[in-house]
């Protein structure tokens, strides 16, 4: 960003003020540093405000004109670095009003009628959160159909069902991929109600009790694609809940993305060893030459903290302000930007990291052979016989102590053996037993057999579909 060096410049907001603002009042103040990315946003708003001005009678064509054109003429210098920002007119909206006044005179001047920066910058922010969430949908729906595609690929992957990180039950690797595709499309939902509260215009509110002009609010808000207008004019410029829902969107899809990482890593670990994650996405040691880290997955897992940190941050900011607008909302901004940022940089990793992922379907058969992961099966063999599960819980938690206890093969145990335990213990027992046939025993809805995966998958092709991106 080009800046201009000019410290002690007179105050922008006219006649009040005698002397200019203090070294550290101008440095405290500058919200342009990180509130320039609005700038595409700010002209999209004053376009619009300026031609409900035009429609009402406030501006001139010819003013209206003169504004569009300068205005275009700013984003297309902002857009190639050559727009020239500074730091004592404080924020993106007095940077470009006042070189759109240096250039065009009154009209410029005319231009924040019937408005107030409170009002601007409560719809700037929902714009720019509308235009961002538009990119994360897409990525967040590019990481489920990532999923779904390997899910579909390793439909026939066996491997141990974990709770409380202890071996429970054979599942399908595809059932674990769609488990964390499900929790994502719950967070596009989420995404999508943060928008939803974005897309209504508090321009108009004015400071905060509104404007003494007959201003044509909804006229406005039709402009820039909104779906109506705010009730209140003191609530417009107070509300940042919209910006809490998105950080709090935020924040959940972190949650959910750092549990796959933490599985990631474990997996790729040499204790588990079901996975391979590629070169490209992981590191060495400068000093152990035989690591392969899963850096990426670590970083997406970390960067949790700072989505965490961005809510409770934007909570904290706002709580027990008074109303209506308070300087404290400024606040808000780099929080909003650092979680938008985090996420799509997060989202990317993602599906860097995924495709190129290879499975060792021979370690998670391994796996599936320890910790008795059978021995459910076995009780509802015994249920199924008439005996009443708990009783049949008994049973099969008696004989996974006589394997421990004599260290037999619990997969392979002699009928004669399992007949001392129960007499119900007769044919097919075998079966029973094996845990690469386990998940297609799952008879209920949404379990991990075949056919209930299969349903998942084309439930979740149906859902991408419906929202298809360009
Ligand atoms: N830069 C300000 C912000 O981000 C814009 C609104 C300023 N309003 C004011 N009354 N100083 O909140």
């Amino acid at each position: 960003m080009k800046k201009k060096t000019d410290t002690k410049a007179k105050k922008p907001w006219g006649g009040r003020f005698a002397e200019a603002s203090s070294d550290v009042t101008e440095r405290m103040s500058a919200s342009i540093q990180y509130d320039a990315r609005l700038y595409r946003q700010d002209i999209r708003g004053s376009i619009a405000h300026a031609r409900m001005l035009k429609k009402t009678g406030i501006l001139t064509a010819v003013e209206l004109g003169a504004i569009e054109k300068g205005l275009r003429e700013i984003e297309r210098e902002i857009e190639e670095g050559r727009f020239e920002f500074s730091a004592s007119l404080e924020d993106i909206h007095m940077n470009i009003e006042a070189v759109l006044t240096e250039r065009i005179g009154d009209a410029g001047r005319k231009l924040h009628t019937a408005r107030s920066r409170n009002d601007q910058i409560a719809l700037d922010l929902r714009l720019y959160l509308r235009d961002e969430a538009a990119e994360i949908d897409k990525r967040i729906a590019m990481l489920v159909s990532v999923l779904a595609a390997l899910a579909e690929t390793h439909i026939d992957a066996v491997m141990p069902g974990y709770t409380h990180l202890q071996v429970a039950q054979p599942v399908r690797f595809s059932q674990h991929m769609l488990a964390h595709a499900w929790a994502l499309l719950r967070d596009r939902t989420r995404l999508q109600s943060a928008v939803r509260a974005s897309s209504v215009s508090p321009l108009g509110a004015g400071a905060m009790a509104g404007v003494n002009y007959p201003t044509d609010r909804a006229f406005t808000a039709r402009e820039l694609g909104l779906e109506g207008i705010t009730p209140n004019s003191m609530d417009s410029v107070s509300d940042r809940d919209f910006a809490l829902d998105f950080v709090y969107f935020a924040a959940v899809l972190g949650l959910h993305l750092s549990r796959f990482c933490e599985e990631l890593v474990l997996w790729s670990s040499a204790e588990f060893g079901f996975i391979r994650l590629s070169d490209e996405v992981t590191t060495g040691s400068s000093i152990m030459p035989q690591k392969r880290n899963p850096d990426l997955a670590e970083l997406v897992r970390g960067k949790t903290g700072r989505l965490y940190g961005n809510l409770v941050s934007l909570l904290t900011m706002l709580k027990g302000l008074p109303l209506t607008y308070n300087r404290d909302l400024q606040e808000d901004k780099e929080r909003v930007f650092d979680s938008v940022d985090t996420v799509k940089l997060s989202l990317e990793g993602m599906i860097a990291m995924l495709p190129g992922m290879k499975l060792n379907t021979e370690a998670m058969k391994a796996a599936l052979y320890r910790n008795f992961s059978t021995a459910t099966d076995l009780a509802d063999y015994l249920a199924r016989r008439g005996v009443p599960f708990r009783k049949a819980h008994e049973i099969v938690g008696g004989l996974v102590r006589h394997c421990e206890e004599s260290g037999a093969d619990f997969f392979n145990l002699p009928l004669e053996t399992l007949r001392g335990f129960s007499e119900h213990f007769g044919d097919g027992i075998r079966e029973i037993l094996n845990p690469e046939t386990s998940p297609e025993r799952k008879l209920s809805a949404g379990s991990t057999a075949r056919g209930e995966i299969e349903k998942q998958i084309e439930a979740i092709k149906a859902i991408l579909g419906g929202s298809a991106h360009d």
